[in-house]
């Protein structure tokens, strides 16, 4: 199909659930006459738990329905999809696809040098080794050492974003990695740069948190003035909200996370 003015097209943002929210933000700080269709695939959340075999097809049932909205680009948003699914829809899609494991990948790669470099994430993440093997495609001599850590999503989900609770949660999970003397740490899961400041105060000053969701949204900029794929427009894009089950608390979680009610939610089926 040809299509005419493709920059005028929206962008598409593919999660799990709630937590791709975050990289809507850095998005919309970098990239803010851009159009964007977000969906996240609430009804099945979490991924992270979940095989990879199920994480690929739910993603691309999630992918297909996003494609209806013309995207000119696809930005997955969610660390479990981006581990399992991105090969497959590199395969299948035209459109350039980025996924947030190589940009902040390559983000730790420049800031650690030959220093050792954590990786935090869901158990799925994790599992797949796929931060680990990228960064090694990009330094051979790199040490990576990655920890889980399965209930910073639910602590995020809760609202629970200060006090000693998630300070004590985090401080058990960091603390081999501490151990390892690492020099920079991949945030590798959607919900983490909403504890960001937790995690950057267990970790100190020696340590350079990475945000996932920062790299892919640079990234993004870069691919779209690549392929000639950004937006004409001077005013602020438009966003549209797409989950898979009722949207209560969708909207909820994502106020704390954007920092502001959101509006046009809109619920879809992946059937129909
Ligand atoms: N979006 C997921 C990720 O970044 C976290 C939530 C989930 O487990 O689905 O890995």
């Amino acid at each position: 199909m040809i299509r005419r003015n493709p920059h005028a097209y929206p962008i598409g943002i593919f999660d799990s659930g709630v937590g791709g929210l975050t990289v809507v933000n850095a998005i919309r700080r970098k990239c803010p006459h851009e159009e964007l269709v977000y969906l996240g695939d609430t009804a099945r959340t979490p991924y992270g738990s979940k095989a990879g075999e199920t994480v690929v097809r739910f993603t691309k049932e999630c992918v297909r329905h996003l494609l209806r909205y013309r995207i000119k680009a696809l930005v997955v948003a969610c660390n479990t999809a981006s581990a399992f699914a991105l090969p497959t829809l590199r395969r299948n899609l035209k459109i350039p696809i980025l996924g947030v494991i190589e940009p902040g990948a390559r983000a730790a790669v420049a800031e650690a040098g030959k220093s050792p470099i954590g990786v935090i994430g869901t158990r799925a993440t994790i599992q797949s080794r796929a931060y680990p093997t990228t960064i090694c495609r990009l330094q051979a001599s790199s040490r990576v050492y990655s920890q889980p850590c399965p209930l910073l999503v639910p602590l995020v989900e809760e609202g629970w974003l200060k006090g000693n609770i998630p300070l004590d949660i985090i401080r058990k999970y960091l603390r081999p990695l501490l151990h390892k003397k690492i020099r920079s740490l991949i945030l590798g899961c959607t919900h983490y740069p909403a504890l960001k400041g937790l995690l950057a105060r267990v970790c100190g000053s020696r340590v350079r948190i990475i945000d996932s969701a920062e790299e892919v949204a640079q990234e993004l900029v870069n691919v779209l003035q690549t392929h000639r794929l950004q937006s004409r427009k001077k005013t602020a894009g438009r966003q549209k909200y797409l989950v898979t089950d009722v949207p209560e608390q969708f909207n909820r979680v994502g106020a704390l996370i954007l920092g502001r009610s959101l509006q046009q939610v809109q619920r879809v089926s992946m059937g129909g």
